[in-house]
């Protein structure tokens, strides 16, 4: 069956693509340049539901067809959940006015790193929501995982914050895992597999 992922983070559309083709699912992800959808999609909610419900109706109104979105967050305990939903633009006050307006990958975990220094507190975990849309009607899977915030980057591999998030568990990054380990189980697998368990259901 096919399922448009209604994402324009090449990151998140490879990991995902991965994950269904391990998890012997007939599911097949189309993109959002194979449909035509060439725009940025809007992502102003409060909440991961609301954005990721906000990105699904984008595209659900666009073609009409089953589609699904994924908005993500990471919560840093001593930073009181922070940068949570606003994950994707942390840095974004510290770069307006620099050269570029929106923050880098980089950026962020600068950020990140700079606000925990000297802080023992490290732990912080990853969520996920994905909002589908299948048959018109709206259904949510989430997926979480718990880990830490190492003081410094380590490892090349995913992308976003993976290289200073250390899963539980494991002595190596997210950045340094495998990405198959890495969909095993993160929040972005973990929510995949509920949404595969529910398409699987007679
Ligand atoms: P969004 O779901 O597109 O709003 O993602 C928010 C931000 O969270 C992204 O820009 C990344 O910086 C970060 N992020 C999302 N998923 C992951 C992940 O799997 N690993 C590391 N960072 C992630």
């Amino acid at each position: 069956m096919e399922l448009i992922f209604a994402t324009n983070n090449l990151h998140k559309l490879h990991e995902v693509k991965e994950k269904l083709r391990l998890s012997n699912s007939n599911i097949q992800v189309v993109s959002l340049s194979e449909i035509g959808f060439l725009q940025d999609i809007p992502e102003t909610g409060t909440t991961l539901q609301a954005n990721a419900l906000q990105k699904a109706q984008t595209i659900y109104d666009f073609c009409g067809k089953n589609c699904f979105a994924d908005d993500t967050g990471l919560e840093i305990e001593a930073l009181n959940g922070e940068p949570g939903v606003y994950s994707a633009r942390y840095a974004e006050m510290i770069c307006r006015g620099v050269a570029r307006n929106a923050p880098t990958f980089d950026d962020n975990i600068s950020l990140v790193l700079s606000k925990l220094h000297g802080k023992t507190n490290r732990k912080a975990c990853f969520k996920t929501v994905i909002a589908l849309f299948w048959n018109g009607k709206i259904h949510y899977f989430e997926g979480r995982i718990d880990g830490e915030i190492t003081t410094e980057k380590h490892g090349v591999e995913g992308f976003g914050y993976d290289p200073i998030f250390r899963p539980d568990g494991y002595q190596e990054t997210f950045a340094e895992l495998p990405l198959e380990i890495k969909n095993r189980i993160s929040h972005r697998g973990r929510a995949v597999d509920e949404l595969v368990k529910f398409l699987s259901e007679p």
